[in-house]
């Protein structure tokens, strides 16, 4: 959800703003813009915007023959203001550019205080309020930095802003508070932008810059300072990321290469454990073994994907460790007067780790007097992993698709090893339990490749579901959550109105639904619920209900007239949602490409979504 590429450097750095954009387009966008200074012929701010995809923006630099050594650029997710040219960054106030993620909650304030002075408002964004105050700021003080720094002192909200002035040529200054930002430190220039990604082609030496900081950038240098003007030391990191790892390679999209990349993904994640039969606290921290001592409770804090991730894991934490576990929706449990336990483990679950709402649930639930953290984060160095107190990253590798995939099998097999090392401290884990459980988490990448298999018949059933404007999906028990996620994945890739319910709440309410047009998809492994969920089945193909079931071998379920069976590999007990989950993936890829859909980057969905 918008995207920062700021550039200064000896060359022209056009092509390095465009291929940042294109590199950030995964995190949702429907407009993009840039601005430079300092072009061959001269030293006069250009600005180019386009409604819609970076390709336009690129074709207009093409046109325009853009060269420049120093520039911003910005892709917009509409937040204030309808996305269109008008609203796409950068906002410009009399040679001042400034590009900006997050959400300025007081510009209605400042713009109101701006328009006094004088100032002509031309979009609907809160951005435009940012561009005129550091302009109003320079006019007592000139220096763009300082500039800067004080008009943030003005913001409210959460902000990464990058500006730059057709005054001074010789630098940009950015700002970070509550959403992402790096700086990259290059052979030829520094960069700076919302992640690792956008500078992989010209750096992979980068520095995380912290809430409050604000830095300025010179062709060989960089100056970090806090708020009040105090200078700040900021380490520089070598990512681990290699430029390949974003590369389509023989698949048609992202999320396809991501459904694929599980069995690795899974492998890399267990990564010290793979092959052992015992776990250790260590793995989520050094200070696990004091923070998870005296723990009575369970909070996961999550949205989407992850979100369900959660809810899986309930039903082991509960069953297998023997803890009370709440799940919630972030974007609730911040805002909701709850009761707080501090022997309770806060887990904040995130692909990307700026999940606003969950950042700042998370906070919320330390300022409760929660303070046992953990972060189940895929980003390295994201806001939530350092909020928290302990982390465990997912290695799933980077995840472009909107639809996250890999990155919920991940943090599933997270909560496995904390489900076991939570049970062995509650006493609750013999030594060959342990040896079990690790044994069949150790065997999930196989078990998941024989899954993958399935996709040539998936394939083949999305034909059928491609017509059909509703669906329902049905689960029972730990794979009731993997029913939600089966209709979030429809539901966002291939714009099919699906809902999940528990299978025995059918007859409450959505049984008036079935008839012949509404597709069913049940999740059927065999477990001690199937006899429970056959009878729901039971209940959709009397109504006339056309059923699609993922049925595990040994489920006994057979195919009949309007049942329709696909028969997974045999029951694999407390991680059966891992595989189940699987199929649900490549139901709704396979249907989004029936419907012709844009599958990586669905309409009015981001990535990282970094306001609430
Ligand atoms: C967005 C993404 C979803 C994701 C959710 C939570 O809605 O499109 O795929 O599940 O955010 O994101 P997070 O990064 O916190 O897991």
């Amino acid at each position: 959800m918008c995207g920062i590429v700021v550039a200064i450097a000896t060359r022209n750095i056009v092509p390095v703003l465009i291929e940042g954009l294109s590199r950030l387009e995964y995190r949702g966008y429907d407009s993009a813009g840039l601005a430079v200074v300092g072009g061959e012929n001269s030293d006069k701010l250009v600005r180019l915007r386009a409604c819609g995809r970076v390709a336009e923006l690129a074709a207009l630099v093409e046109m325009s023959r853009l060269s420049a050594s120093l520039g911003i650029a910005h892709t917009r997710w509409a937040t204030h203001g309808a996305p269109s040219e008008i609203n796409a960054h950068p906002h410009v106030s009399e040679g001042v550019a400034v590009v900006h993620n997050g959400i300025i909650e007081n510009f209605e304030t400042l713009r109101a205080g701006l328009q006094a002075r004088g100032y002509v408002f031309v979009s609907d964004t809160d951005t435009e309020a940012i561009a005129h105050l550091i302009h109003h700021k320079r006019q007592t003080t000139p220096d763009l930095f300082e500039a800067v720094r004080l008009a943030v002192g003005e913001l409210e909200g959460a902000y990464a802003i990058g500006v730059i002035a057709d005054s001074d040529p010789a630098r940009a200054v950015v700002a970070r508070h509550g959403a992402p930002l790096l700086l990259g430190i290059g052979e030829e220039g520094m960069y700076a932008a919302s992640d690792t990604a956008a500078l992989l082609q010209v750096t992979r030496k980068v520095i995380y810059l912290e809430d409050g900081d604000i830095a300025e950038l010179s062709r060989e240098a960089i100056r970090i300072v806090r708020a009040g003007g105090e200078p700040v030391e900021r380490q520089a990191h070598l990512s681990s990321l290699m430029p390949d790892a974003m590369e389509l390679g023989p698949y048609r999209h992202f999320m396809q290469k991501e459904i694929f990349e599980q069995p690795q993904a899974i492998s890399n994640t267990l990564g010290l454990v793979l092959g052992s039969h015992s776990v250790q606290e260590g793995l989520f921290g050094a200070q696990a073994f004091d923070l998870f001592d005296g723990v009575r409770q369970v909070l996961v804090l999550a949205c989407g994907t992850s979100y369900h991730a959660g809810l899986v894991a309930r039903y082991w934490l509960e069953a297998v460790a023997g803890l009370p576990v709440s799940v919630e929706i972030a974007s609730e449990y911040r805002y909701r007067k709850s009761v707080a336990d501090p022997a309770t483990l806060v887990v904040a679950v995130s692909q990307s780790g700026e999940t606003a709402d969950t950042l700042a649930a998370l906070k919320y639930a330390r300022e409760l007097g929660m303070k046992r953290t953990l972060a189940i984060c895929n980003v390295p160095e994201s806001a939530i992993v350092r909020e928290a107190a302990l982390r465990f990253i997912t290695r799933a590798g980077p995840e472009i698709g909107v639809a996250s995939t890999k990155a919920f099998t991940t943090q599933l097999v997270v909560f496995a090893l904390l489900t076991l090392v939570l049970a062995k401290r509650n006493g609750r884990l013999s030594g060959s339990e342990e040896k079990k459980h690790m044994t069949a988490l150790c065997h999930l990448p196989v078990a998941v490749q024989k899954v993958l298999e399935l996709e040539p018949e998936i394939g083949r059933w999305a034909q059928r579901f491609a017509g059909k404007e509703h669906a329902l999906f049905l689960g029972r028990g730990q794979h009731w959550p993997i029913a939600m996620e089966g209709a979030l994945k429809l539901k966002e890739i291939s714009y099919i109105h699906a809902e999940a319910y528990a299978a025995g709440e059918l007859k409450h309410g959505p049984l008036a639904l079935v008839d012949e047009r509404m597709p069913v998809i049940a999740v059927s492994p065999a477990d001690d619920l199937l006899e429970k969920l056959k009878s729901n089945l039971q209940e959709v193909r009397a109504r006339g209900g056309e059923l699609y079931v993922f049925a595990d071998d040994d489920c006994g379920i057979a195919a009949s007239e309007c049942l329709h069976i696909m028969r997974m590999p045999e029951h694999y007990g407390m991680l059966s949602p891992v595989l189940h989950v699987v199929p649900m993936q490549l139901l709704a890829y396979h249907v989004a490409l029936v419907r012709g859909t844009d599958v990586d980057k669905p309409r009015n969905l981001a990535k990282s979504v970094t306001v609430e």
